[in-house]
């Protein structure tokens, strides 16, 4: 479907990233992970829920052998900022002791949640820990954390599609957008 005919969801204020920007960008990392961890031992974590379309597009454009597992961490409570610290909701299967850990994030903000998984993974002494990231905002950054590959680097806006949610919806938009500013003002009033 041409990016002139994506319908364009009444929540949404404007469109950031295209799906064509995404798939190029995804391509892209695809690429950096090839090039990256030939003769390694990968294993990609996807952080759930909101990287899991990432993920998926990547899990078939990586070429070099890998593990792919899943972490589910919670820090939002609905709204659009983290209101708690970071909860780790789930285990992963995967043993990484002695592995090259590549964390698969949705969007870095605070840089809170993944400085918690970082702090978590380094118990099992993987010989690696880097973290591939669909999004950067790095004005929002409370706690010091670089991505080691950023598809996109964002100013600090509440977004929402491939992946990202606002209250648990959104993550079907097939782009990455900025929310209207009635949605989440309308929200906090009601509560
Ligand atoms: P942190 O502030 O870096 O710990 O990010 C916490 C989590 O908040 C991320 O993993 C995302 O799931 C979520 N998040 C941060 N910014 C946004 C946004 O703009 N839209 C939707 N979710 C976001
Ligand atoms: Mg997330």
């Amino acid at each position: 479907m041409s990016n002139s005919k994506t319908t364009i969801d009444s929540r949404i204020k404007r469109i950031i990233i295209s799906e064509q920007e995404i798939a190029s960008g995804i391509s892209k990392a695809a690429q950096w992970i090839n090039d990256n961890y030939k003769n390694k031992d990968l294993v990609m974590v996807s952080i759930l829920k909101g990287s899991v379309p990432f993920v998926g597009q990547l899990m078939t454009q990586v070429t070099v052998d890998y593990q792919v597992d899943f972490l589910s961490v919670s820090s939002f409570k609905g709204g659009i900022k983290a209101a708690t610290n970071p909860e780790i909701l789930s285990k992963i299967n995967a043993d990484i002791t002695g592995k090259d850990v590549l964390i698969v994030e949705d969007i870095v903000d605070s840089g809170k949640t993944i400085s918690h998984v970082i702090e978590l993974f380094k118990q099992s002494n993987p010989k690696s820990i880097k973290l591939l990231t669909l999004l950067d905002k790095p004005e929002g950054r409370e706690v010091e954390l670089k991505a080691d590959y950023a598809c996109f680097t964002i100013p600090l806006l509440f977004i929402v599609g491939y992946g990202l949610d606002y209250g648990e919806y959104l993550r079907n938009l097939p782009y990455i957008a900025e929310l209207k500013e009635e949605v989440y003002l309308k929200e906090s009033e009601d509560k």
